[in-house]
């Protein structure tokens, strides 16, 4: 697996190959953020556009931080959005499926809406069955994030922070989080996400995308072919609770060590497959150490555009769009039908906080929460 240092120095991230915080494009009227509309009470969302010297682009609002677009281009070079997603601030307002978002204070599931942190009990809201999913009711998808301009660089990267106070969502503990795009010249979307608490907490930040290489809105996902560097994968019960193991993945439909088309297996006669609908399950990552590291990677033939995941984070959900319908209309009224996107988001284990053995997702006062994702887009 290919290893990259990360250096984190003031103003931004250095990733090998990325363009350091002096030579970065300069910045022009056509990289000065847009409105993107105006939400329920009156506020206004902002649509920022990143770019890099390879035509790739992807527009982000500081809504929810959500993706709205991100258009790569395929082996002869045309570019497609490959997200799924809305026109308007007030379909992304009144969305259900975390198209795009970004996903706190928790993201996935905390069984029971319940977890015990030094002896003090605490309810979460509840808002999938009894359990938690997803930041609850309000989670961080749902919220307005303030553009830092400090520590953006119009056109090539975007800052938003956000404070969470203590007892948002039955969480304790004021949480100050940033996170930070960039599209950088290796056609890398980084996602680098950094948190402080003033009390004790638990916080699992991820990205909820849903991507189709063959273009949004086109197709199904299921000629895709998925690699996942995991051995071992956590099954769950009929909540999609992992039940604490860490089951080997050899000889199930969960073996993506090989690429593998993903409806190969996806309707398999099998436990787990048939309580996720399909694939929606945390992936336990082969790692060697904590740093940013090739995870996954997806390739979609007819196009030949690739998509690889590097994570520092010990864990992957794949979910398969299961509960996609065809009911949702995303951009230009397309119908987003079964598994026509994808997520594959980098995370904690889900239900962590109830689950000593897993790796752990306390942050502490004094602690820093700093984790780096990337999407990196090639074809073939
Ligand atoms: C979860 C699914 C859930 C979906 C919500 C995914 O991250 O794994 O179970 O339905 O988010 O859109």
């Amino acid at each position: 697996m290919p290893l990259r240092k990360i250096f984190v120095a003031g103003c931004c991230l250095m990733l090998a190959g990325m363009s350091g915080c002096g030579d970065n494009k300069t910045s022009s009227d056509a990289d000065a953020p847009a409105t993107f509309g105006t939400l329920h009470d009156g506020r206004n969302a902002m649509l920022y556009t990143l770019g890099n010297k390879n035509g790739l682009e992807a527009a982000i609002t500081n809504f929810g931080g959500i993706v709205i677009s991100l258009r790569v281009p395929d082996r002869k070079g045309a570019l497609e959005d490959v997200v799924l997603g809305y026109d308007s601030l007030r379909q992304y307002e009144a969305d259900r499926s975390y198209f795009g978002a970004i996903v706190g204070r928790y993201g996935n599931r905390i069984g029971n809406a319940k977890f015990t942190l030094d002896g003090s009990e605490y309810t979460l809201a509840a808002n999938d069955g009894g359990n938690h999913l997803h930041g609850g009711l309000k989670g961080f998808n749902k919220v307005l994030w303030t553009a830092d301009e400090k520590r953006s660089v119009p056109g090539r990267s975007l800052t938003l922070t956000y404070s969470s106070p203590d007892g948002e969502e039955g969480y304790p503990g004021a949480l100050s989080v940033t996170l930070m795009y960039t599209l950088n010249d290796e056609n890398e979307l980084v996602i680098e996400y950094e948190a402080v608490t003033d009390k004790p907490t638990v916080v699992n930040l991820t990205h909820h995308s849903y991507f189709n290489l063959a273009g949004a809105g086109t197709r199904d996902v299921l000629d895709h072919e998925l690699m996942i560097a995991a051995d071992r994968f956590t099954p769950v019960d009929e909540g999609l609770i992992p039940t604490g193991e860490l089951q080997s993945v050899e000889g199930t439909p969960m073996d993506f060590r090989a690429p593998t088309r993903i409806g190969d297996r996806i309707d398999y006669e099998d436990g787990q497959i048939h309580r996720g609908r399909g694939y929606d399950h945390n992936w336990v990552l082969n790692r060697d150490s904590d740093l940013l590291q090739v995870v996954a990677s997806l390739f979609e033939p007819t196009t030949g555009r690739v998509m690889e995941v590097l994570t520092t984070e010990p864990g992957l959900q794949f979910y398969s769009g299961n509960f996609l319908d065809g009911t949702t209309r995303g951009k230009s009224g397309r119908e987003y039908r079964f598994r026509t996107g994808l997520c594959l988001e980098t995370q904690h284990f889900p239900d962590s906080p109830n689950k000593p053995d897993f790796p752990s997702a306390v942050l502490r006062p004094g602690e820093r929460y700093h984790t780096v994702t990337a999407y990196r887009f090639t074809a073939r």
